[in-house]
């Protein structure tokens, strides 16, 4: 199978280096016609020296390799700035397939020493860039019956880390986002996943090791820590090939997988629980190895219990 975005228009936000540059490229490389965001701000979104030579020299790139592509500057935090990266879609191209939800800053320490400015700040670019791009995008693609949204989550979020409280919350945002407009897309041909990459980028390279808790199998992971490692990933989510949703993908160490939440069988009983009974069943509470599900939505979740439970719908 070949995957091509002949004929579609893809935004990526944050496109003008790490991560999302290689998507924007590898896009283009395919067919696409791409709009590469980025302010091209400080890691860890402090304001002023923001530079326009990010996203233009990732324009520049593809164009020089004969692609198309055009660059915007807009912030992604504000929905004013949602709206006019999908207007320079629409502006430039016509219309609006995919967006990549990818822009991104760090402020990572001791909880102590976090702010709930800085927790603010996190949310406002990872859960509101994400919102303000797919809710401009939104009416179009449900207008055409057809959407791709990829957004970008994270480890931090997903299983956490002592050092990430508010970039883990920012990116726990992520993840609840896409699991709700996965469902509230799907009757439209609106798709929405997410991923977890690892990767060495401006934003990485930035960061101190020992503030993350020095992990030690960090060394063996250099190797893969290419951007490019992620990218077919994405290429792959943001395609018409795909047909997935609701789904949020891991990439590590070139090890690509699915990550899911799922709820152990545990323990039921036809009465409220006290605290005893909840103590003298804990094992089976937690118990991963006697059986677990994996709802599809919450809805799912009733599902997989009253079945557990032979209740009837
Ligand atoms: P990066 O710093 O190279 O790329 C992020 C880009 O977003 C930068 O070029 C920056 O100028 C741009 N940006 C930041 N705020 C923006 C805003 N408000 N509006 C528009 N553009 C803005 O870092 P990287 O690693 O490529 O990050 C890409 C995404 O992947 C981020 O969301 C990050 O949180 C996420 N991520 C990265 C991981 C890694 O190991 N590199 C791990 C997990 C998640």
């Amino acid at each position: 199978m070949t995957i091509s975005y002949e004929g579609q228009v893809v935004v990526v936000t944050g496109a003008g280096g790490g991560l999302g540059r290689t998507y924007a490229i590898d896009i283009a490389r395919r067919g696409g016609m791409v709009v590469v965001n980025d302010l091209g701000g400080a890691t860890d979104g402090s304001e002023g020296n923001e530079q326009k030579s990010y996203a233009d020299a990732v324009v520049d790139e593809i164009r020089a390799a004969g692609g198309i592509a055009v660059a915007n500057y807009d912030n992604v935090a504000g929905e004013a700035g949602g709206k006019a990266i999908i207007q320079s879609a629409l502006d430039h191209y016509g219309r609006i397939d995919c967006v990549i939800a990818n822009a991104g800053t760090m402020r990572y320490g001791p909880f102590e020493d976090l702010t709930l400015g800085d927790l603010n700040a996190l949310l406002a670019v990872h859960v509101g860039g994400s919102w303000n791009v797919a809710q401009a995008a939104w009416p179009h693609m449900k207008a055409q019956g057809y959407g791709r949204l990829v957004f970008t989550t994270s480890s931090g979020g997903m299983l956490g880390n002592a050092a990430l409280a508010a970039y883990g919350a920012a990116k726990g945002g992520v993840m609840g986002l896409t699991l709700n407009l996965a469902l509230a897309g799907a009757p439209h041909g609106i798709l929405c996943n997410a991923i977890m990459p690892n990767a060495m980028s401006r934003m990485t390279m930035e960061m101190d090791a020992a503030k993350m808790g020095n992990n030690p199998w960090s060394r063996s992971m250099w190797p893969y820590f290419d951007p490019g490692y992620t990218t077919g990933l994405v290429s792959y989510l943001a395609s018409n090939a795909c047909t997935t949703n609701h789904g949020i993908y891991s990439m590590l160490g070139g090890r690509l997988g699915r990550t899911f939440i799922g709820v152990c069988d545990g323990y039921a009983q036809d009465a409220p629980m006290d605290a005893e009974t909840v103590a003298a069943h804990w094992d089976a509470i937690n118990d991963t190895a006697a059986g677990f599900g994996v709802p599809a939505n919450n809805a799912d979740e009733f599902r997989i219990v009253a079945e557990l439970r032979g209740l009837s719908a």
